[in-house]
């Protein structure tokens, strides 16, 4: 795989998208995605924000920062292990390609190779049984006694990795201003209880739409 040429992916359809990132299979890997902030995203943004955005200096790329501070949080807390947390999306590195900066990303899969569902798809489709129910909360154990920052606790961040286990794939981090969770477990760990009770509100409520 070539790391230093940027990528060209105008041309491609993504494979996934969400309210603010297009995201792409690797051309030369079908087990990577590139995730970049989508174009129109961006705009929108500048437009609704255009004083504030000048005066951030990461700017749009506050959203790759997040994921992977907290990526590098829990790697901190395993020195030297090798393999990554099997929660947390895996991030493999930060390339450039003609649609701007990407992050590259192993992608959770189902057993015929393609993109995993997430646990919206699951639920929607009647897929969300008593495995998939453990899982998750097996999944929601870990979120509250870890100790990394959560924001988007939502069923479309959650995708269903085949051998049984959810993995977080967007959502991780901080976004408020002065990110007091970082350096207060218990208001991190209250903080996570509220976005799990949201998520099963959530889950109940899709349910419920059947
Ligand atoms: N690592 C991954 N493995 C499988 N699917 C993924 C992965 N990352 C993202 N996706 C899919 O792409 C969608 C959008 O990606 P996401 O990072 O959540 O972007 P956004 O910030 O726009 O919500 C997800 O809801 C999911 O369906
Ligand atoms: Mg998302």
């Amino acid at each position: 795989m070539d790391l230093i040429t940027p990528l060209k992916l105008s041309h491609l359809e993504p494979v996934a998208q969400g309210a603010q990132k297009l995201v792409f299979r690797h051309p030369d890997d079908p087990r990577v995605l590139v995730k970049v902030v989508n174009p129109r995203f961006i705009e929108r943004r500048d437009r609704k924000d255009r004083f504030y955005q000048k005066r951030r200096r990461i700017g749009h790329h506050r959203a790759f920062a997040r994921e992977m501070i907290e990526h590098l949080v829990v790697r901190a807390l395993h020195p030297g292990r090798l393999a990554p947390c099997p929660y947390m999306q895996n991030i493999l590195g930060v390339v450039d390609t003609d649609l701007g900066t990407a992050l590259l990303v192993e992608a959770v899969l189902d057993e015929n190779g393609d993109l995993a569902p997430t646990l919206r798809d699951l639920v929607e489709t009647n897929r969300f049984g008593p495995r998939e129910r453990d899982a998750l909360e097996e999944f929601l154990d870990w979120a509250l006694d870890s100790n990394v920052l959560i924001n988007d606790l939502s069923a479309d961040n959650l995708a269903w990795h085949h051998d049984g286990h959810f993995v977080m794939i967007d959502g991780l981090g901080d976004r408020a201003g002065i990110p007091i969770r970082a350096v207060s477990p218990w208001l991190n760990r209250l903080y996570k209880r509220k976005k799990i009770r949201q998520l099963r509100e959530a889950i109940e409520a899709l349910q419920d739409a059947d």
